[in-house]
């Protein structure tokens, strides 16, 4: 029999407190299931409603890109300054600690190698298994106007399908053919079709003119990625622009990791991103720490 000795008698009912009911601090999950949004709480920081999102997932179809050769001892150190880590299964089983604290948004797309025409991908991940490694999202390329568009649409919305199903969230990554450009009009094509199929997060590039109509016509949150390597000062100012114009962070990769001090690199980016530090005081913190860890190399 159970213990019931001592129970109190006493109720605290509090007929007079209205039940919480708190927000959410995502666009356009209020509706979604409580898993789902408990999984996008491990990929956005719930005190900012942003994220750093660190990619490393390059390798997927580019093969030991530079920087990531060794992600045990690249990566692996700069991990508790992400918020999430976007990142194939291979790299996470293999060389990612699962203590790591990192919410997981692993890369469920793929097939051509940067020799082939990378629009023709199929999904390439069991919802089976992004359940298995705790994943908090999934992501999946979608080609826009590429050759095999409709093909990566439907590799969206059946990944959609199944993450509905487990409550594990959809990131559509909108991936620009060397052929298309990169504007507002284009992005805010890309984007729109990919929430409006399914996705509950859409990750795109940043664009210098109109990049607030693409985050206003886009009825989820929207991370930025990051493109190839930049100076550190313009990469942050990027940043501070996105998040400034309505991203819900960055998804970045080769500006972290292949700065000359991607630990200080992804701190700045932090700050530009959970606390809109102006590009320039970025920078500094950048390059002091910067400092700081090479002494401490030393
Ligand atoms: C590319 O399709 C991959 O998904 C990368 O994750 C993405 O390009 C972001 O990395 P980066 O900031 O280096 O462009």
């Amino acid at each position: 029999m159970a213990d019931i000795d001592g129970a109190s008698e006493t109720k605290q009912f509090h007929p007079d407190v209205p039940a919480a009911h708190e927000g959410f601090p995502l666009k356009g999950a209020h509706q979604l299931d409580w898993g789902m949004r408990n999984r996008l709480s491990r990929v956005f920081r719930p005190s900012t409603g942003r994220t750093v999102m660190l990619a490393i997932d390059h390798g997927y179809f580019l093969g030991p890109t530079t920087g990531l050769e060794r992600v045990d001892l690249s990566i692996v150190p700069i991990l508790p300054h992400a918020d999430a880590l976007m990142c194939t299964r291979g790299i996470l089983r293999s060389s990612i600690p699962s203590t790591c604290g990192a919410g997981v948004v692993v890369r469920a797309s793929g097939g051509p190698s940067t020799l082939k025409e990378l629009s023709n991908e199929r999904l390439a991940l069991d919802i089976d298994d992004a359940l298995r490694m705790n994943a908090s999202a999934m992501a999946v390329q979608v080609y826009i106007g590429g050759e095999h568009e409709t093909q990566s649409v439907k590799n969206m919305t059946t990944l959609v399908d199944l993450g509905l199903r487990y409550g594990v969230p959809t990131m559509g990554v909108t991936a620009v053919g060397k052929q298309l450009t990169r504007d507002a009009r284009y992005l805010g094509l890309a984007t729109r079709i990919c929430a409006e199929l399914g996705a509950q997060v859409v990750k795109t590039y940043y664009c210098d003119r109109g990049f607030e109509q693409v985050t206003a016509g886009c009825p989820v949150p929207i991370v930025m990625a990051g493109g190839k390597k930049l100076p550190e000062l313009e990469a942050l100012t990027m940043a501070h622009h996105a998040v400034s114009q309505g991203a819900a962070g960055v998804d970045m990769g080769r500006n972290i990791f292949q700065s000359a001090a991607p630990a200080a690199m992804i701190q700045a980016v932090g700050k530009v991103v959970h606390e809109l530090m102006p590009p320039k005081q970025a920078y500094e913190l950048y390059r002091t720490l910067a400092h700081e860890h090479a002494a401490a190399a030393r």
